[in-house]
């Protein structure tokens, strides 16, 4: 994570979508401090107010003015996140709320784009690779400026149970989950790391048992998180607002990060589809891809993953 604060200007940073994932970003990024003044668009314009109220209580204390606004107001903002849309019930995969969320995408990236033709837009809402996809049309934007906030979320996810597993800081374990934010996602075995050796060899050195069930299970986790979450709680909020604060993070301070997001491209064979490979961010947006070398069963992986998404864009096109 970039550790830069951002340049002492005004850093404008709106929201589409008041729920729970919008709200809670807004927090997070009041806590950081990277946006100066935080705006909130919501249909639901009496609860967005009442969130507004409450965050404005706490705005003052961390230097960051947060106020309700209107599609006008994306004039200008250095990132437009979208966060609007229905969630996954108990039971849904993000695949299911694609009809709803695409009909809503519609009517609100154009709005974002004709107002702030040159922000870059960040897309939450799920499925948030179908409807990364549908915002790039949508906007007309190129590609680099339309993101989804993807595996970014996996990959923390999956770093989190290595870490517990190996009993190392998540932080010092270097391994991503690419492909869908959902259930074609995969993780990259073959270049995990921890202190610069491959997990065999680390459990070698480290003189741990290398257990490919145990791994597995951590892969799982990571998969079926949202899932555990939402059947205990009925809703994510926390980890997805955070991870948006940290791929905000170096678009604000032009920091080049490379983190997995989705992004439109050509994967694994399958033209105009979106997904997360890890790519470097600055103010520029997701500019540059960061080689990957997978091997044939991860290329594979990467292949079913990649047509999955395509086949759900397919059929909106339809
Ligand atoms: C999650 C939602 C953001 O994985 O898809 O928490």
């Amino acid at each position: 994570m970039p550790d830069s604060k951002p340049p002492n200007k005004a850093i404008k940073v709106v929201i589409v979508g008041a729920g729970s994932v919008g709200v809670t970003t807004a927090y997070a990024l009041l806590l950081d401090g990277l946006a100066s003044d935080i705006v909130l668009i919501d249909i639901d314009r009496n609860r967005a107010l009442g969130e507004v109220m409450d965050l404005s209580h706490a705005a003052h204390l961390h230097k960051a003015r947060v106020r309700v606004g209107d599609y006008e107001d994306c004039e200008n903002a250095a990132a437009v996140i979208i966060t609007a849309g229905v969630n996954q019930k108990p039971g849904q995969t993000r695949l299911d709320l694609v009809k709803t969320n695409y009909a809503l995408f519609r009517d609100v990236v154009p709005r974002v784009a004709h107002h702030a033709p040159d922000t870059i837009i960040v897309v939450a809402t799920n499925p948030v690779d179908v409807l990364t996809h549908a915002a790039y049309k949508l906007s007309g934007f190129p590609r680099e400026r339309v993101i989804g906030s993807g595996t970014a979320m996996d990959t923390t996810r999956f770093r989190h149970e290595l870490g517990k597993h190996f009993g190392v800081n998540p932080r010092n374990v270097h391994a991503v989950i690419v492909g869908e934010h959902g259930d074609s996602q995969l993780p990259v075995w073959s270049l995990a790391t921890i202190s610069g050796m491959r997990l065999r060899d680390y459990c070698t050195a480290a003189n741990i048992e290398y257990d490919d069930k145990v791994l597995e299970a951590c892969a799982t986790r990571t998969r079926e998180a949202a899932y555990e979450i939402i059947r205990r709680k009925g809703k994510t909020n926390y980890g997805v607002a955070s991870v948006l604060v940290s791929v905000l993070q170096p678009i604000v301070t032009d920091s080049d990060a490379i983190m997995t997001v989705s992004r439109v491209g050509s994967y694994a064979g399958v033209d105009d589809v979106a997904l997360s490979m890890p790519c470097k961010l600055n103010r520029h947006g997701a500019y540059q891809d960061v080689p990957l070398l997978l091997n044939d069963e991860e290329k594979e992986a990467l292949r079913k993953s990649a047509q999955s998404i395509k086949d759900v864009i397919t059929s909106l096109e339809d």
